[in-house]
């Protein structure tokens, strides 16, 4: 015993045991400090550090036995020491200096690297210790042989991992399309590439799959921004014109959508004729790779919402579109529902209020519906104006842009009206009205109300009197105007509208 710590702390000194002692402990732990995530790497040098410093009094007590056994204690407490240090300078160079010089080190790079400085120690440190091992894989055919296939695949998979993010054709948080595989790279590591599919799974490709077969880098091009080009299709049957359906969707797609691009804009186009209808396809940009579906289906819904407002429908098959017809009592009961139901609609509009039921019929049979998605601008400031809406379902926000600000002045809900002012004097709209939920309306085209007014001009005064309240009252609030100029307002507003309206509709 007496002998042993001696030997050992000879040991000790030879191994500049306490050098790397410091190191590892005081090196490591302000490394640790500064970047915790390296904890797990640093506990491992530790543990090797302890390793070493284990077989340091075995290996002093071997200095007097045969001298095989000590050289191969000796050269256990050199490996261990070694690679405890490559560790620690591993960590330090990987996880403090380079990323503070922001130098772009792939994750690939420094576990080649430490790998192939541990490699080295151990063949050097092998040398000096009298093993031979690289003379013993060179001489032995079986073990050449089994080392030279079994590394085969991992050499293989490395070097595929290295020329991957060297050449820069793969990086973290890209989105890629491998085999029948789409997902967003999370790592690159030496052996093979992660990637997390939509559906939460993680997917292990190989880098030398990934090397040797083609993949595609979804929305990644060229000196442009991160957008990847998404097709939506859908049939319309051929009784509908190509040009109307176009000119429908393209305005349901007009104005922003979540995630879609503005520049290039959605186009719709008429892909294909087959034997009773027409294929279109909606293209649009998609601007976060992460929702796709839920995106698709925002334009799906405005495609669809869009036809509708159009009276367009999606095709049916043919055989149900001859094989199912309806008996004459059903159509004529539905017919009278809806009627009754348009009535009830026209019955809430004040501007209205002063018509005939005749009116009041024909004006209901002259009602389109107009359902809306959520999101969907129903009129937007400064455009023409082509009809006047009755909402029946839902609820939208009035917004008004001025001087470069834009707020919202009102919310409109079943019952409600809007598009008054430009149907009936033709100014261009006077704000913007956004559907805040699905809203079903029923619109009515200037046609319809110009025969009316051309029936009975005095409705003419009747619509002038309200909008001119309307208009007036608005002003006059915002204006702070006592009662009486607010009335004089209010005279002025409805003369100069019922000037508009009678030259807009082209009665005297
Ligand atoms: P119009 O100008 O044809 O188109 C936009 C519509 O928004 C407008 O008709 C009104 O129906 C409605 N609108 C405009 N301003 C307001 C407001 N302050 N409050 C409620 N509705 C409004």
């Amino acid at each position: 015993m007496d002998s042993v710590l001696p030997a050992a702390l000879h040991e000790a000194y030879e191994h500049r045991s306490l050098a790397v002692t410091a190191a590892v402990l005081l090196v490591g732990g302000a490394t640790r400090y500064i970047a915790p995530e390296e904890a797990r790497r640093l506990r491992g040098a530790r543990i090797l550090l302890y390793l070493h410093l284990g077989l340091l009094p075995f290996a002093g007590a071997a200095r007097a036995t045969p001298e095989s056994l000590y050289r191969e204690l000796h050269f256990a407490a050199r490996l261990t020491s070694a690679l405890a240090l490559i560790t620690v300078c591993g960590s330090v160079l990987f996880a403090v200096v380079l990323p503070r010089l922001r130098v772009p080190t792939p994750r690939i790079l420094r576990e080649v690297s430490v790998a192939g400085a541990s490699l080295a120690a151990l063949f050097v440190l092998a040398a000096r210790a009298g093993f031979s091992l690289s003379g013993l894989i060179a001489t032995s055919t079986v073990v050449t042989a089994v080392i030279g296939l079994s590394f085969q695949d991992t050499l293989g998979n490395v070097m595929a991992g290295l020329v991957l993010q060297l050449d820069r054709s793969l990086a973290v948080g890209d989105w890629v399309k491998a085999g029948d595989q789409v997902g967003k790279v999370r790592e690159v590591r030496w052996r093979f590439t992660t990637i997390e599919t939509r559906n939460g799974e993680t997917v292990v490709l190989p880098n030398s799959v990934l090397v040797r077969n083609p993949f595609a880098l979804l929305g990644r091009r060229e000196g442009q921004p991160l957008q990847w080009r998404r097709w939506i299709w859908f049939n319309v049957d051929f009784r509908y014109a190509p040009a109307e359906v176009l000119e429908a969707v393209q305005t349901a797609l007009a104005g922003s959508i979540p995630n879609v691009s503005a520049s290039p804009a959605p186009d719709c186009i008429l892909m294909d004729l087959h034997e009773s209808y027409a294929r279109y396809a909606v293209r649009y940009w998609l601007t976060d790779l992460q929702v796709d579906d839920p995106t698709d289906s925002v334009v799906r819904t405005r495609v669809f919402y869009g036809l509708k407002r159009a009276g367009i429908p999606l095709s049916l098959p043919a055989h149900a579109v001859f094989l199912t017809e309806e008996s004459r009592e059903r159509k004529a009961e539905k017919l009278d529902t809806e009627m009754s139901r348009r009535l009830e609609a026209l019955s809430r509009v004040d501007l209205f209020e002063k018509l005939s039921p005749e009116d009041h019929a024909f004006l209901a049979g002259n009602l389109r519906d107009a359902p809306f998605a959520r999101g969907e601008v129903m009129t937007r400031q400064g455009a023409e104006a082509h009809w006047l809406y009755l909402i029946i379902e839902g609820e939208a926000s009035v917004h008004v842009a001025e001087e470069g600000m834009t707020r919202e002045v009102a919310r409109l809900a079943a019952g409600d009206f809007f598009g008054e002012m430009g149907l009936m004097t033709g100014a261009p709209r006077s704000a913007t009205v956004i559907a805040e939920s699905p809203v079903r309306c029923y619109r009515l085209d200037r046609s319809a109300f110009q025969e009316i007014v051309r029936r009975r001009p005095e409705v003419a005064e009747h619509v002038a009197e309200i909008l001119a309240s309307r208009r007036s009252a608005v002003e006059a609030a915002r204006a702070g105007l006592d009662a009486a100029a607010a009335e004089n307002r209010r005279l002025a507003r409805k003369a100069d509208l019922l000037q508009s309206i009678r030259g807009f509709f082209g009665v005297a």
